[in-house]
This record gives C-alpha cells, structure tokens and sequence, in this order.
C-alpha cells in the first residue's frame, strides 16, 4: 500500500449553468426545506436529550435549519468514556488502514458529498459558493489527502542500524483522549482537526462551535460513511467552559487541538497548568488562534494590486477568516488612486442572501458578532479623527449584515488598527513614502498577534528589508499577494505570537504533535 503523492483539489467554477451550480441550488433547496433534527454522536450513536436549540441562517435568521439536541456534563463524560473504550483497539490498526479511511472520506467529500458540504456550509455559516468550496470542498479534501502521505512518511521513517541490532522508532499514540475544540469560521478546520488527531491513532472528543453544528453534522456522517469506527470520534454539543471543566481535570486528557480565538486558548493553557500534576503525561497543547494581519505598500507597489488585494483580503468571507486583513499601511504616493480603486470596488460588491450567486458579501455569523461591529463602527462614525471612506452601514432586520467598511485614520495604533474586529471591516493608515523602514516598526509593534501579513513592492531592496525587518510578525507572509488563502501543502498554515502555537495545520510537524514516539533498541 503506497499513498500517493497528493495534487491539490481543483477548485470547481459554479459558472451559472455548469452540472456542479445545478446540483447546488436543487441542494440547497432541499436541505432549506428540511427540518434537521441534530443530535450529537457518542461511542456512534446519535444521543438526542430533548434540550434543543434552533439554527437559523445568519442571513436570513427567521428560517429555520434545524434543531440540535444539546448536551450536558454527563454527556461530556460519556464521550470521555466511549473515546477511552475505543482506543485500543483504533490504535493497534496498522496505519495504512487510518490512511486508507481518510483517503475514502477524501473521494467521498470530492464526489457525493460535495454539495451537501458546500451548501450547508453556506446556509449554516453564511458563506457564498465559491468560499464555500475553497473551504469545505477543497481545503478539506486536501487536509485528508496530504495527511495521508504525512502519516506515511512518518511511520515510515526509522533509525540508522548497525551490524548485530535492530534499531527502531515506534510511533505510539498518545496515552488518553485527545479534544478537538473548534471555531464556526472554517468547516475545513472543523474537519481537519478531529482527524488529523485521530489518524495519528488517538481518539477524540470533538466540541465544535454552537454556530458550526449545521456542518459538522455532516462532517460527521462523512466520517461514518468512510468508515471511522464507533467512539473513535465523539461529537458533543455541550457548553464550553462545562464541556472543559470536566475534560482538563480528566487524568486520561492527553492533549487539545484548538483553533479559536487568543482569550479562550490562553485560559486552557492556565487551567491545564493549575492542572498538570492530575495527568498522566504532560498534554499536547496546540492551538490556533486570534490575528489582526496587515498588509503593508511600499511607495514602488502597484496601486491597483494593492487595492484588489485589500477588497478580497478583507471581506472575502465577510473579513471572517483568521487571515483576513483587517490593518493596512499605504504610502501617501499612491494613496489617491488606492482610494478611487477601493470605492469603485466597493461600489460594485454587491451584499445579501448565499443564494444569489452574484453577491459577493454575505451575514456576519451572528447577532453577537453583529452587534460588535456595529458599535465599532458607530463609534467610528460619531469619531472626528477618522474618516470612513466606503461602507458604514449596517441591517440585522432580515440578516446579520454590515457593509464593508474602510476606515482611514491619522494614528497608527488607533482603536481599530490594534483589536480584531473578525468582520469586514478594515482601517487604513497614510504614511509618508519616504518613511518605510519607520513604518516597518511600526507593523511590527502595534499588535500581538502574528498570523498573515503581506508586502507589495516592486523593490527587491524593500521586500528583502521588510522580509527580515517583519521576521516574526507573521506566521504566512505574502509578498505581492493578499494575506488569504492558503493552500494546504503549498503554504502551511499558522501563526505565532499570540496567534498560536504554529504546529501548521496540514503538515509533518503537526502530525507528530499527536504521537509520543518509543525509540527501540534489540541486540541479536
Ligand atoms: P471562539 O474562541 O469563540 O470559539 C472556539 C471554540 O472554543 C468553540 O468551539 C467555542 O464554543 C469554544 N469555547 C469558547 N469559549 C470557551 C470556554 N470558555 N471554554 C471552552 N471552550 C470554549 O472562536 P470562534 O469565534 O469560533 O472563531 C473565531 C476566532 O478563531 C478568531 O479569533 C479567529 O482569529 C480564530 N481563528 C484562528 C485561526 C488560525 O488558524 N489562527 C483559524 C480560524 C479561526
Ligand atoms: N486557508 C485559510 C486562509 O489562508 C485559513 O485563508
């Protein structure tokens, strides 16, 4: 058995008339006038408690999806219980059989379940088509397929032998459960990262975001169809902080995967560290979190490059991807015709429903959400040191919608130049051309986090510079290109700083987060 090389999943057109639109809208239809009723999987059994909760489309939040069943502490235990009970035998499955499920749930995902993914995706988070299928399409698929040859070449490798021992490396699974807490904003990551987890041969207690559950439903049907046997992932809908009471003081809690936002992950970090002397092995602790990523011109940088990097880096997906760019350094040189291109931009995006194809700009993912933003942007509004050159309005009415909104402030650490926002909205700072290698200081000063960031130039000396100048400003840096995007295999994925703990999703180095190798020495 030989896991082939993988090839990134092309990316499907939904030209209007083309077999994959077809198939979407009379997907979407179907799945519209279905009431769902979600319960949460444990040891592969759907556990329904009667405790249920409505899902609405952030677009149109009068619709409902459907109901799921949520759970309580018992829940949590049980799920602690059914993934301890799984685990040995998941375990001693020789590897290529891992592989060979996840690389069925890859051809599974690119064929029969792709609309389905897409479109609850779209309906459940508010994403348009063609994010829809970059993410839970594309992205996923790749996630299985390049893990797949990861784990290969991981087992595979084995140490040097001399005449009259064997050397060996014995890639053991970690001693426990391992839990997967994810975030509402990526499905592929939703996806990614119970499984990576459990191809390494460990067994999972997945919690994903309240605001996910209409996709990860699917998610995990695929799993089952791929043939992930029973309790070796667990997926509860169970409130957080009572979901981690019980998970960090559980001796057999081998480690998490988490991708969410900075507070949340650093408050795990503190209760695993109150906690450590209750486990049996240090946790892995491995986390993806919060980032306000720049993009940064030079004087010599295209304007029109510029703005069409800003327009999509900022508000594909509602500026909602942790990539997104949501801070910008532009020299006052090409400033004039940067503007004239963002409002032309903005003026032909249009904002609305998933299901008109032709609407660039969908809902924010909730009224929570919406409700932050649209105080920021108030208090932008009624702010006399700022100008707000596009965008600015905002509509819960029908949907959770806000225009995307440009910013233009004088001070380079003013309010919404430092917070992540995690909407489309982006603040935009003029500065002197000819102060570039100040400017360098200032990106790299003004926030903590670390996780995109991009250059435009045409200069080889100022890219060079700002290369080394921004060393740890950003996990993915971009020359010439928007900070979004990323493509699994080609750049892996991941930020430091308070962006994360930059274990790359998607590749070697985070594979082996989830093993605890045994070196093995036998003399003959
Ligand atoms: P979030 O932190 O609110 O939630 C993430 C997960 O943690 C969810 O499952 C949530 O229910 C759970 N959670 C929240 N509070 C908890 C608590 N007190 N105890 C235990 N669990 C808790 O994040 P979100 O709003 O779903 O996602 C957006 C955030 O994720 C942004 O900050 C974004 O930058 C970040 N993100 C980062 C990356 C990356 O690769 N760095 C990728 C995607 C999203
Ligand atoms: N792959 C996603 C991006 O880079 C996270 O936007």
């Amino acid at each position: 058995f030989n896991v082939p090389p993988p090839i990134n999943e092309p990316v499907k057109a939904y030209a209007p008339g083309s077999p994959e639109r077809i198939e979407l809208i009379k997907t979407l239809k179907e799945l519209k006038q279905l009431e769902r009723d979600i319960p949460m999987y444990i040891g592969g059994q759907q556990v329904r408690t009667g405790n249920t909760q409505r899902i609405s489309p952030p677009h149109d939040h009068q619709h409902t999806l459907g109901h799921f069943h949520e759970g309580d502490a018992s829940h949590v235990h049980q799920a602690i219980e059914a993934a301890l009970a799984a685990r040995t035998q998941w375990a001693e499955l020789p590897w290529e059989h891992r592989a060979a499920i996840f690389l069925k749930a890859a051809d599974l995902l690119a064929g029969p379940y792709r609309a389905r993914m897409n479109a609850a995706t779209m309906l459940g988070q508010s994403k348009n088509a063609y994010q829809a299928e970059i993410d839970a399409a594309c992205e996923l698929i790749d996630f299985f397929r390049f893990n797949a040859y990861f784990m290969q070449e991981i087992y595979r490798q084995q140490p040097e032998s001399m005449p009259g021992m064997w050397n060996r490396l014995e890639q053991r699974p970690l001693e426990g459960f391992v839990f997967a807490l994810t975030p509402f904003n990526f499905t592929s990551i939703a996806g990614n990262l119970p499984t990576s987890v459990a191809m390494m041969g460990n067994t999972v207690v997945w919690k994903p975001a309240y605001t996910q559950i209409y996709s990860a439903q699917v998610l995990m049907e695929l799993f089952q169809e791929a043939g992930v046997p029973d309790g070796v992932i667990n997926l509860i809908y169970v409130d957080g902080p009572v979901a981690g009471d019980i998970i960090f003081s559980h001796p057999d809690f081998a480690g998490i995967h988490f991708t969410g936002s900075t507070g949340v992950f650093q408050n795990i970090w503190k209760t695993i560290g109150q906690n450590i002397h209750q486990y049996r092995s240090y946790p892995r602790i491995v986390g993806e979190t919060g980032g306000k990523d720049f993009i940064l011109a030079h004087h010599s940088a295209h304007p029109r490059q510029v703005a069409t990097a800003i327009t999509r880096g900022a508000f594909e997906y509602q500026g909602q991807k942790c990539s997104a760019a949501s801070r910008v350094y532009i020299p006052s040189n090409i400033w004039d015709e940067v503007k004239g291109y963002l409002q032309a931009d903005l003026k032909s995006i249009k904002m609305g429903d998933v299901e008109d194809f032709s609407n660039f700009v969908n809902a924010v993912i909730s009224e929570v959400s919406f409700d932050k933003l649209a105080k920021y942007i108030d208090a932008a509004k009624a702010d006399e040191s700022v100008e707000i050159i596009a965008g600015g309005g905002h509509d819960k009415s029908k949907g959770y919608f806000i225009e995307p909104t440009i910013i233009v402030t004088k001070d380079p650490k003013y309010v919404t130049m430092c917070d992540e926002l995690f909407g489309p909205v982006i603040t935009l700072y003029v500065y002197d051309s000819q102060e570039f290698e100040k400017i360098l200081d200032v990106v790299d000063g003004t926030s903590p986090y670390a996780l995109t960031g991009a250059i435009f130039s045409q200069d080889r000396y100022a890219i060079d510079l700002a290369s080394k100048k921004l060393v740890h400003a950003a996990g993915n840096f971009y020359i010439n290109d928007k900070p979004t995007g990323a493509v699994v295999g080609q750049q892996p994925f991941g930020g430091a700083r308070a962006s994360g703990t930059n274990d790359k999703a998607g590749s070697m180095l985070n594979l082996l987060r989830w093993v605890s190798p045994r070196a093995i020495k036998e003399t003959f």
